[in-house]
């Protein structure tokens, strides 16, 4: 009887003490974890944080927090507890440190959507080799020398598509991302195929801003359904190459696309991870341009002074002698506002808020340990919108990256590469960063110059 007590006493105060150490708020200074609330157990703060996402203004969650705990603080997100950063020092310290202190992590209901062999979720050697190669296939000389005249033909072609009522612009800009990623992709021209492809992409894309809940009837459910389907089409499209390649191997007839270059890897990728990489590859490009596109019109409407402007660096090269109808990479090269609008944009609007990873040891950051195996998020949007980095920080400016205007950034952010990482860096650095911008200004292009 007495040992019964004893024991039942001693497992109460072992539970005690498990419950105070993991649920309770943390003492800084006695686990030097960054302070935070794990909010309750299992559940934690995902559904607040889900919830802000999908309203207009998701920095509440993200506000509260750095205004109680601090730039560093602990909360507990998609069934883990998580260190949020939202300093750029330690951003950029976790970024750099990717594959040494930090490997990619992302929750498992958006691995599950995008597949185990998508760059984004690729580790060690491949990954590298892999980056590469997807760099190798978006880098500025391919840009100019292969994709532009692409890039200019598919945007024109969807803007002649357009009718004299109603354009819904995010659809319209989200067919054009999807076209051209298709056709740098598997070289295939946008038809019936495509489009298709792209209603299950849809689908597949709302699954990464749902509950994981994993039934037919849920957002997520469908995500599911969807992307068994888009691997079906891609594999089937993989297998038709390889047959080709098998028939005709003389090199001169082979496409020179990125699927080809896939195939060719020494490292004999499987079909399985062709089709991921693919896959990923396409979800990657596609919600992220296309949104900033759209968000970029609206702002320009809301200030018609940039507008203004910006119409008249772009009416500047339609009116040049040599002009054809299409952008061309010097052109491209000398829109200094444009670029501007596109990352003021980027900093205001960014899709991507930042990016996960999980330690790979006990790692020092800023004075707070945080142990191996934690998950960490580095919030890019909350240092883009931070006072203490930008002027005014929700206002939409984009002659605060003018060189020479002081007024309206503070003094030391614009230039500072820590601060504005849109793109992430290190070895994860988004291998579209360039492409994406090339996009969206083609894009502004041919809208400012033909609509009013
Ligand atoms: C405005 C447009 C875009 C934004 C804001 C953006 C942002 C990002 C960010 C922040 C990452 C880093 C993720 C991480 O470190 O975990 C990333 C990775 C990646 N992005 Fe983009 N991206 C954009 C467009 C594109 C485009 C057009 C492509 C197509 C080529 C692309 C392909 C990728 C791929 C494959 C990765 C994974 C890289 C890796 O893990 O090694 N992105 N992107
Ligand atoms: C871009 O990639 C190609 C290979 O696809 C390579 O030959 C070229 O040197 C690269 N250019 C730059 C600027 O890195
Ligand atoms: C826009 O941001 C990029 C970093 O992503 C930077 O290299 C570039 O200089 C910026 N452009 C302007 C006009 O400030
Ligand atoms: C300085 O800013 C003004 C607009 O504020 C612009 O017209 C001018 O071209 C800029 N000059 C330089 C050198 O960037």
């Amino acid at each position: 009887m007495e040992l019964l007590l004893i024991s039942s006493l001693l497992l109460c105060s072992f539970l005690f003490l498990i419950f105070f150490f993991r649920y309770s708020r943390f003492s800084p200074r006695r686990l030097r974890l960054p302070p935070g609330n794990l909010g309750l157990p299992f559940v934690g703060e995902s559904l607040q944080i889900i919830s802000a996402y999908k309203t207009e203004n998701p920095e509440p969650f993200i506000d509260e927090r750095v205004n109680r705990y601090g730039s560093l603080f602990t909360t507990h997100v998609f069934g883990e507890p998580t260190v949020f950063s939202t300093d750029p020092d330690a951003n950029r310290f976790i970024l750099q440190n990717e594959g040494k202190l930090f490997e990619s992590s992302y929750p498992s209901s958006i691995s599950n959507l995008l597949g185990k062999h998508s760059l984004l979720l690729m580790k060690g050697n491949l990954h590298k080799k892999l980056h590469s190669l997807t760099m190798s296939f978006a880098n500025s000389s391919i840009i100019r020398d292969n994709l532009l005249s692409d890039i200019d033909r598919l945007v024109r072609l969807n803007l002649d598509s357009w009718s004299d009522d109603r354009v819904f612009l995010q659809d319209e800009a989200k067919k054009i991302t999807f076209e051209l990623t298709v056709k740098q992709l598997m070289s295939f021209d946008p038809g019936e195929w495509s489009e298709n492809l792209r209603k299950e992409y849809l689908l597949l894309i709302e699954g990464f801003f749902s509950v994981p809940l994993p039934f037919f009837f849920t957002t997520y459910g469908r995500a599911i359904k969807a992307r068994k389907k888009v691997a079906e089409a891609l594999r089937s499209v993989v297998r038709e190459r390889r047959k080709d390649d098998e028939e005709c191997s003389s090199s001169s007839r082979k496409k020179k696309d990125m699927l080809e270059a896939l195939l060719e890897e020494e490292c004999g990728l499987s079909d399985e991870e062709i089709i991921d990489f693919m896959l990923a590859l396409l979800v990657a490009g596609y919600e992220t341009t296309s949104t900033i596109m759209t968000l970029a019109v609206k702002f320009l409407t809301e200030t018609p002074l940039a507008l203004a402007q910006l119409k008249e660096e772009h009416e500047k090269i339609t009116t040049k002698k040599h002009y054809s109808g299409a952008l061309q990479w010097n052109d491209y090269k000398s829109l200094p506002f444009t670029q501007c609008v596109i990352n003021e944009t980027l900093r205001v609007a960014n899709i991507i808020s930042g990016v996960f990873r999980r330690t790979t040891s006990d790692v020092t950051v800023k004075g707070f340990t945080i142990p191996k195996g934690w998950k960490v998020f580095a919030s890019f949007r909350a240092v883009h919108l931070h006072q203490d980095h930008y002027k005014e920080a929700r206002t939409f400016n984009p002659w605060r990256w003018q060189s020479n205007n002081s007024a309206s950034s503070s003094s030391s952010s614009i230039g500072n590469s820590n601060l504005f990482t849109p793109f992430g860096g290190g070895p994860r650095l988004c291998p579209g960063y360039e492409l994406s911008r090339v996009e969206i200004s083609v894009f502004l292009h041919h809208l400012v110059t033909r609509f009013s």
